[in-house]
């Protein structure tokens, strides 16, 4: 039997269900006089119960599991939770213990993200809760710890002190009872939600969703509130809207609060008559809310509702940000996010101008907060294009680099934190003037920055693996990412640039993030690599135009 020392941690957490009647989790630790203490918790019999089980710090146990599937598996608790985070376990298939596992090593595979935040494994989705809070800041997310698809909604919890590198902490919210019960006829869950950070407290607003299987009239969402002072523990929610305005659909959710001058404002995602719309509630004292308006209304047809909304002020202007559910765009893309630029007064929002939030639609349900004037975002890179491939104790989703955002001439500009600059590595190229091949890259993680003196067409190859490829192409039609023996293939990811002078690209593993002329234009994309060895290609047509490359390794955040 393997043991695990508690040190510094005071509680196991486990998700486990029953595979047969008695199915239990088994905690073992020899006192000093030679005798035995065990403690055991019973599985859950039809769904993983989240069961927590004390331990003493510095004490090495035996922790087992009988007749049950553990879905996940970690130490927590201790002094200063914030630091020490959570440790994980697996169990070590031959003799059935559990075991603590190395970090660096279990993050590093080849669909494994190094230096994008995804979970430790299971399905992770939207960004919840994004704060800043007496010096860390926090990223809540949307959850399944059980496997690799979307199931009823868990609240995962990380915290970082420079918005690069994350430190694990326990789940914070489950689905509601009555749900894990009836898992064949309802769903539901902790949807998504927003923080409202204090200096001594945060007060949290999230959807409870609760409905049939398939979402109905019979669908009910509500807005919950709950708050913490120390970010581990959590009150008790309560409701604070009950049902949506008469002339919203039942898609009613993902609540995100901002303060404009002595009012609280709320904004969700849902539908009028047919049409997206992004509904403004008011309130006085964040407790009680009042209907107002239609925030936005989307004339653009064939949008189940918006999803995910944001609401704020920037650079002098204000901005709306919604993800626009079960759209295709006239490219051939799923599941777009549109931001909209304009003046807020008395309550009505005019929408100067609009575009696209990210350009290569596997960026979704972004959340923004403010903090030191920043205005920071961080998207969830979703696979609306089925390309996942599933691999054992792997990850399904993961988060965007965090992005700085501003607003220029009414147009939405994003550029990753500077913080992100602390990873680069070892510089692999640097130079002007030619182009350039680099066909091995071990560990597939780089950024390379590209500066052109003047618009010139060109292919940059981002990732090959036999016949897939996915490359940047500029040519007569505009800046496209191009994906090639793959399901996305024939989709037209087309950035709105007229021209490109710079570019910053982030590979990393399963993922490629552009950024264009210092922001004008963002894009995310999937690409699925069966080695950990990368490539990167640039063939422009005039390579005098090259001002200026670097490529280097980007490193883990995961050590
Ligand atoms: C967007 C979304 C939200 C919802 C959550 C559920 O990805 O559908 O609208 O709150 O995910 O996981």
């Amino acid at each position: 039997m393997k043991k695990v020392n508690s040190a510094k941690y005071t509680c196991l957490e486990v998700f486990a269900r029953q595979t047969a009647d008695g199915g239990r989790v088994r905690v073992l630790t020899r006192k000093a006089d030679g005798s035995r203490e065990t403690l055991e918790k019973p599985a859950g019999a039809n769904y993983f119960a989240w069961l927590k089980i004390p331990l003493r710090e510095d004490t090495e146990y035996e922790i087992s599991s009988e007749d049950c599937e553990v879905s996940l598996c970690y130490l927590s608790g201790g002094a200063h939770p914030l630091e020490t985070g959570v440790r994980y376990l697996e169990k070590d298939q031959a003799d059935g213990s559990f075991y603590i596992v190395d970090q660096t090593a279990w993050y590093d595979g080849p669909t494994r993200e190094t230096y994008h935040f995804s979970p430790w494994k299971n399905w992770i989705n939207d960004p919840n809760g994004l704060c800043w809070f007496q010096g860390y800041y926090h990223m809540f997310y949307q959850f399944n710890p059980h496997e690799q698809q979307w199931s009823n909604m868990y609240w995962g919890h990380a915290v970082s002190r420079d918005l690069v590198h994350w430190t694990h902490l326990p789940v914070v919210l489950a689905p509601q009872e009555e749900i894990l019960e009836n898992q064949e006829k309802v769903k539901g869950g902790a949807f998504s939600g927003c923080a409202v950070a204090s200096d001594d407290e945060v007060v949290f607003y999230l959807t409870r969703h609760k409905g049939p299987l398939q979402d109905g009239e019979e669908t009910v969402e509500q807005q919950w509130m709950m708050q913490s002072r120390d970010m581990i523990r959590f009150s008790e929610e309560t409701c604070v809207i009950g049902q949506p305005p008469q002339e919203a659909s039942f898609d009613f959710r993902d609540p995100k609060v901002l303060r404009i001058k002595e009012r609280w404002y709320m904004v969700l995602g849902s539908a009028i008559a047919g049409q997206g719309a992004i509904l403004l509630y008011e309130s006085a004292d964040k407790k009680r809310w009042e209907y107002v308006c239609p925030l936005v209304r989307e004339g653009k047809e064939k949008i189940r509702c918006f999803e995910c909304p944001d609401f704020m002020e920037l650079d002098g202007k204000y901005m709306v940000i919604g993800a626009w559910m079960e759209h295709y765009d006239e490219c051939g893309r799923y599941q777009m996010s549109r931001y909209y630029t304009g003046t807020f007064k008395d309550g009505e929002f005019t929408v100067e101008n609009d575009g696209w939030f990210d350009f290569g639609s596997n960026c979704y349900a972004m959340q923004s907060f403010e903090h030191q004037g920043r205005r920071i975002s961080i998207g969830w890179i979703s696979d609306f294009y089925e390309e996942h491939v599933p691999c054992e104790n792997g990850a399904y989703g993961s988060m965007t680099i965090p992005r700085e955002l501003h607003i220029k001439d009414g147009k939405l500009y994003m550029t990753p934190v500077q913080e992100i600059r602390a990873l680069k590595g070892k510089t692999l190229y640097e130079g002007k003037g030619e182009n350039i091949r680099l066909p091995k890259i071990e560990g597939n993680a780089y950024r390379a920055g590209i500066r052109f003196s003047e618009n010139t067409f060109f292919s940059i190859l981002l990732g090959a693996d036999g016949e897939k490829s996915i490359s940047l192409v500029n040519g007569e039609g505009g800046l496209y990412i191009v994906t090639k023996g793959v399901k996305s293939e024939g989709v037209c990811f087309k950035a709105d640039v007229e021209e490109v002078r710079d570019l910053e690209i982030y590979v990393d593993r399963r993922v490629a993030e552009v950024y264009v002329n210092g922001g004008e234009a963002a894009g995310t994309k999937v690409f699925y690599n069966s080695s950990t060895d990368g490539c990167f290609a640039l063939d422009a047509e005039t390579p005098e135009h090259v001002a200026w490359v670097e490529v280097a390794c980007m490193k883990s955040i995961w050590h």
